[in-house]
């Protein structure tokens, strides 16, 4: 069967890597998360006191990054290293997040990543979800979807994730943190949060994991075969 590319963008915590994983799996694709490689940037920034508002000391940085997804054999999910450390769950740290999106809007930082992020689509197979997916790192993709879901239901999502590791979070503290990051990530100057023209969207504030399952399944099979003919 022809194999096609999918982006997946929307706002955080609802849902795109969750359902971009779902996909690879059932698909035998790739599933690529480019936010951890801006988290992994933002992780060596804070490690490293990069000043991320100086173009030089960014430039320097970047040439002393090396980000790569690595298998993890025993559980079969694609993990962040960073300068070959594994990072997965460093990133996924709140502090992380605060800056993230910071880091994010950096002109260099995004250049960066789109270039890697091509190179990743070059041979299709792929489920890649983040925040200009569709728009910029992959215009002629097959499949486009904007995701999106209530921002009591996102909160509530993430605030689950994270006090299972951390029982010291608050709500508050999650709720504003996702907020402060939609806002930065779709009203920054270069590449911002935005629907592709052609984006299918999938507010999933009231399906389970199957039902979005099912009915993306739905657009993949249509996709393809449009794209076949
Ligand atoms: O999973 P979550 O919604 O928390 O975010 P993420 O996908 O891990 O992305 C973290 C941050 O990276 C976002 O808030 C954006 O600032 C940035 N990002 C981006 O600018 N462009 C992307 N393609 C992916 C992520
Ligand atoms: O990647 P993104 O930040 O958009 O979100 P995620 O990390 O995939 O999903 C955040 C949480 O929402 C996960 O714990 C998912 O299991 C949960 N989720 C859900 O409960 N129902 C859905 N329909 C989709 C996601």
């Amino acid at each position: 069967m022809k194999k096609i590319i999918i982006t997946i963008d929307g706002y955080s915590s609802c849902g795109k890597s969750t359902l971009a994983k779902q996909l690879a799996k059932k698909l035998d694709y790739v599933y690529i998360d480019s936010g951890a490689m801006y988290r992994a940037i933002t992780l060596y920034f804070l490690q490293n006191r990069v000043d991320w508002t100086s173009s030089a000391a960014v430039n320097a940085a970047l040439a002393d990054i090396h980000l790569e997804f690595m298998c993890n054999p025993l559980s079969g999910a694609s993990e962040m290293f960073l300068n070959d450390e594994n990072v997965e769950h460093l990133i996924r740290e709140m502090i992380i997040a605060e800056k993230v999106s910071e880091v994010a809007a950096v002109k260099e930082v995004r250049e960066f990543a789109v270039a890697q992020q091509k190179k990743m689509g070059a041979r299709k197979g792929i489920v890649m979800d983040g925040r200009d997916i569709g728009t910029v790192v992959f215009p002629h993709a097959e499949l486009k979807i904007f995701m999106t879901a209530d921002i009591a239901i996102r909160v509530e999502r993430r605030f689950r994730e994270l006090y299972a590791k951390n029982k010291n979070i608050t709500i508050e503290e999650v709720k504003q943190n996702l907020e402060l990051r939609d806002y930065i990530d779709a009203n920054r100057e270069i590449s911002p949060l935005r629907k592709a023209d052609d984006a299918i969207i999938l507010d999933n504030s009231q399906l389970t994991l199957e039902n979005q399952l099912e009915l993306v399944m739905q657009w993949v099979e249509d996709a393809i075969m449009e794209h076949s003919s």
